[in-house]
């Protein structure tokens, strides 16, 4: 049996727009999934159990079974043996400490680990690069459209600048003053329909739509530049005003504004949506003195409040 794990992310400046090939900033953070992939002996199937989605599935590679919840996990890890090279019957157990459908990238950091813990199981050493791309297509299972930045921050950890064209570059930012507060919407939603709703916004008005996204790209390379000289009272700035473009691109409700401007009034150094919108978390960058009090702010209007920290470490095989 091998296990692999993945983290979850942050996107702090650029989705949506990341989808159009505008820069983004994201940051992996302390919350991983966790994947154990067993070969087993006989005919081919695939077993994917997660205990937290109550499901467990067999596959054996039938079109009906493409509307499965686990569908994407079978996909990720028969890609990956395909790959190889090497098809076998497996047995797969998620396990994620990573919001579902929440704007953390969970499904992301499912197929990462996924694609790692099948190639170890299998005896293959992990090329990043390989376990990002296979991870990619399950990622486009799952959404229709990704940008890919997704996957790549699950793979690679720390905090990236990534676009779509270019691939990503890692950046070199002391995170140790601040925390990353994140509050619950409690409103669940889906990637692909948000993503579906805003591009058809674009192609609607594309003379008005244009200029926020270049907009958008130009917050994500000035965001770039703050971190790396640690300046994240300008970061906040700039959170906010991506948030109003968020807004304008159609993906915030009342509940969204309301944990944003309460974050605000608490003292953030910025807030906006964090992911794909519509529901999910707000992200709010604190201080780190402030996290305790902002925390405690923000419990009084979310039911689930956290505070996370950028983690440096992308998939890892654990055994
Ligand atoms: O909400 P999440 O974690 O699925 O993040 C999606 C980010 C988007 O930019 C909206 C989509 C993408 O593929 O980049």
């Amino acid at each position: 049996m091998a296990t692999a794990s993945a983290p979850g992310k942050v996107i702090l400046i650029g989705e949506h727009f990341v989808v159009e090939d505008e820069p983004a900033i994201a940051v992996a953070v302390d919350l991983r999934a966790r994947v154990s992939v067993e070969a087993l002996q006989g005919d081919f199937r695939i077993i994917v159990e997660s205990p937290g989605l109550r499901a467990c599935t067999v596959f054996k590679g039938k079109e009906e079974e493409k509307g499965d919840v686990l569908y994407p996990v079978f996909y990720a890890a028969r890609s990956a043996m395909q790959r190889i090279g090497a098809i076998k019957p497996l047995y797969i157990r998620v396990e994620s400490d990573i919001p579902p459908a929440a704007g953390m990238g969970s499904s992301a950091a499912v197929a990462v680990a996924t694609v790692a813990a099948t190639m170890a199981e299998l005896g293959r050493e992990i090329d990043e690069e390989d376990v990002s791309r296979i991870a990619y297509l399950s990622e486009r299972i799952v959404h229709g459209k990704p940008s890919g930045i997704d996957n790549t921050i699950s793979t690679y950890g720390g905090a990236i600048a990534y676009r779509k064209s270019e691939g990503f570059i890692r950046l070199q930012a002391d995170f140790s003053p601040i925390s990353l507060v994140l509050s619950d919407s409690g409103i669940p939603r889906s990637t692909g329909e948000m993503v579906a709703k805003v591009r058809s916004l674009k192609e609607r008005y594309p003379t008005v739509m244009d200029p926020l996204y270049h907009a958008a790209g130009r917050l994500a390379i000035e965001v770039g530049k703050a971190l790396e000289r640690g300046d994240f009272q300008t970061v906040g700035d700039l959170m906010n005003i991506n948030h109003g473009l968020l807004s304008a691109v159609g993906v915030s409700n009342m509940e969204l504004e309301r944990l944003v401007h309460a974050s605000r009034k608490l003292g953030a150094l910025g807030a906006k949506i964090t992911g794909a919108g519509g529901g999910g978390f707000v992200v709010a960058l604190c201080w780190r003195e402030d996290e305790d009090r902002i925390m405690g702010g923000l419990r009084k209007v979310s039911e689930r409040v956290m505070a996370t920290r950028i983690s440096e470490e992308g998939v890892i095989v654990e055994r």
